[in-house]
């Protein structure tokens, strides 16, 4: 990797994403209803965060919430977003404009919607980095280059007066994720990368995620399905359920000994499900629609553990580093 794609690590106690109390809601007056609530997380860089939970649990939600992308009619409501100390939420658009070009990449599940087709590849990496670092035109179309070697493209040099429909899924996927490194941004996030692709393309892709995480001293947020992707390449998890965190871990004490009831039932049903997006074989029911959360635990309907205490109010968290919102938790290894 050549010295100008490394980005100096810094060692500022605030560096990285740093979410506190988030909350996100939709609508206004008494049709509102809040699809995220008291979310608080961090991603140190060079670490990456697998955010996991069923369909509808407010994962891209979140995501959109931090690049300043909420789908229109919603807003955050409460609560702090900041990037190496800097508060981004609710700045004004012009701002975050910049910001998500220079500071934030983001990926998404379909590279062609994100794509410009009528634009050759060189022109729409280069653009952004010409934009945002006021480069020459051949500067950019090297930097274009640059990135497309660096992300694995075969023959960088032909394909860079290609459109878009002339490559590959896979290929397409490596070229937004060349958009979003374009101007070494601190925080990556990948929405459901991998899901249009087969499982030998998936594997490289996030691969060439986690060697970039690694190299660039990133903040990466993954959002995903498929539980066995996580367990693979992040470094901490996150479960959300119907709009809150449930369990926050390192990897490794998560998938040995997970506390909440909700988390172990999903990692109960890996091999057979791996893709939450299907129903939970395990678990009867499904998650409660946002108009209609329960004042307590949100679980709690659908919870083998559940006692009378789980309705009256949501559990606090308990835990330190491993922090889980449970009344009954877990003990224990996994069997
Ligand atoms: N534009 C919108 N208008 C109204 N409600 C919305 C909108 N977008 C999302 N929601 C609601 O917000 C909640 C969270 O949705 P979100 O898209 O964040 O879920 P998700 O965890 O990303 O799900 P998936 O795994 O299916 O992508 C859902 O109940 C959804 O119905
Ligand atoms: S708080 Fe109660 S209902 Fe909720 S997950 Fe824990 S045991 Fe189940
Ligand atoms: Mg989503």
């Amino acid at each position: 990797m050549s010295a100008q794609m490394q980005t100096p690590v810094t060692d500022a106690a605030d560096a990285g994403l740093r979410v506190d109390n988030l909350e996100v809601t939709i609508g206004r007056g008494r049709g509102a209803f809040r699809v995220v609530e008291e979310l608080s997380f961090s991603v140190p860089p060079g670490r990456m965060l697998g955010l996991v939970g069923e369909s509808g649990s407010g994962k891209s939600m979140t995501a959109t919430a931090l690049l300043g992308l909420l789908p229109w009619g919603s807003r955050i409501s409460q609560g702090s977003v900041q990037l190496d100390g800097r508060e981004l939420a609710n700045l004004p658009e012009r701002r975050m404009r910049g910001l998500r070009g220079r500071e934030m990449g983001m990926i998404f599940q379909n590279p062609l919607s994100s794509l410009n087709p009528s634009m050759t590849i060189a022109r729409q990496i280069g653009e952004p980095y010409r934009l945002y670092t006021g480069a020459s035109e051949s500067e950019a179309r090297e930097r274009a280059l640059e990135l497309l070697r660096e992300v694995g493209v075969p023959d960088p040099e032909r394909r860079l007066d290609d459109y878009p429909h002339q490559f590959s899924g896979g290929m397409r996927q490596r070229v937004m994720i060349a958009m979003a490194l374009a101007c070494k941004p601190r925080l990556l996030i990948a929405d459901e990368p991998t899901t249009a692709l087969d499982v030998t393309i998936q594997a490289q892709i996030l691969r060439l995620l986690k060697r970039l995480q690694e190299e660039m001293q990133l903040a990466v947020i993954l959002i995903t399905h498929d539980l066995s992707l996580v367990a693979e390449y992040a470094d901490d998890i996150m479960v959300m359920y119907a709009g809150r965190s449930v369990e926050h871990a390192p990897a490794q004490d998560f998938f040995r000994a997970p506390r909440h009831p909700y988390s172990h039932a999903l990692l109960n049903s890996i091999p057979r499900l791996g893709d939450l997006g299907q129903r939970l074989a395990d678990i009867e029911g499904i998650p409660p629609a946002p108009q209609a959360f329960p004042p307590g635990c949100r679980f709690a309907p659908r919870c083998p553990r559940a006692t009378e205490e789980c309705g009256r109010a949501y559990p606090p968290p308990e835990g330190g580093e491993h922090r889980y919102h449970c009344l009954h938790p877990l003990e224990g290894d996994r069997a």
